[in-house]
């Protein structure tokens, strides 16, 4: 089995490493990530690979299946995990000091239900079938504010529309954000789009953070200068 990125380059706008791992934690990343990571199944010539049912990532058997696009060092993540442990938390981040956060936790708190997919998120999301995932959150997105930059933006109508695919029905998904002009763009994204419906009916619903919804490392250090979140949960309209 090949890693995708070996044939397909790169679609990551961001940093892929920081600073390099220290020992013990390298000794971390060599201990769990042969057992949590998501490679995903490659064909040879033309034929796309069928789909990655969520279930064959794990080895027990578990409720439902979320998914965190961009976790950054993985708080939310390992709260998640910790808090649900009938579900299996997937979380996709291309940078490695991010994956070494979260293994750390997975190391510490002995988290069996959390798997990782250590890139481009579209790449693990293109794999999984329809109506696979109970749950989607996507936790303060780079906001990519020059406007030559706004096609990097993960809220898009296509990957929106990947979501709306994968999600089953009544599914949430939460999008937390710290960027005004980036909130709007993802309001008018997610309202043009007839599968989803906003949870918030006023300001309350989405000017506070919900109780579990465990805070992110970003959001924190933005609090701390602060910034004001927003936090938009939707909810994927029942296939008629
Ligand atoms: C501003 S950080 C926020 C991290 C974390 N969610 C938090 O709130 O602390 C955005 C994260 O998205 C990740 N990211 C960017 N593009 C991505 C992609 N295509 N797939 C998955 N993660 C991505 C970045 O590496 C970065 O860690």
């Amino acid at each position: 089995m090949k890693h995708l990125e070996d044939i397909q380059g790169s679609r990551v706008y961001g940093r892929r490493q920081g600073k390099a791992l220290s020992e013990a934690r390298q000794a971390r990343m060599d201990k769990w990530m042969p057992e949590i990571e998501i490679r995903l199944p490659v064909t040879e010539g033309e034929a796309s690979a069928p789909p990655v049912p969520p279930q064959e990532y794990f080895t027990e058997s578990l409720r439902d299946y979320w998914l965190e696009i961009g976790f950054g060092k993985g708080e939310h993540l390992a709260a998640q995990a910790a808090a649900h442990p009938g579900v299996g938390m997937i979380g996709s981040e291309p940078f490695l000091n991010g994956v070494s956060g979260l293994v750390d936790q997975v190391d510490q708190q002995g988290l069996s239900n959390v798997r990782v997919f250590m890139d481009d998120a579209r790449l693990l999301m293109d794999s999984l079938p329809d109506q696979s995932l109970g749950r989607a959150f996507i936790l303060f997105p780079d906001p990519w504010p020059k406007a030559r930059h706004h096609k990097r933006r993960i809220v898009s109508a296509g990957n929106i529309a990947v979501l709306a695919r994968l999600l089953k029905d009544g599914a949430e998904l939460r999008i937390g954000t710290d960027h005004m002009e980036y909130c709007r763009w993802i309001m008018a994204h997610m309202l043009d789009n007839e599968d989803f419906n906003w949870l918030a009916d006023k300001p309350q619903n989405w000017q506070s953070r919900p109780e579990d919804w465990p805070a992110t490392r970003y959001e924190t250090k933005s609090l701390a200068q602060g910034r004001k979140s927003s936090y938009l949960r939707f909810v994927r309209r029942p296939r008629s």
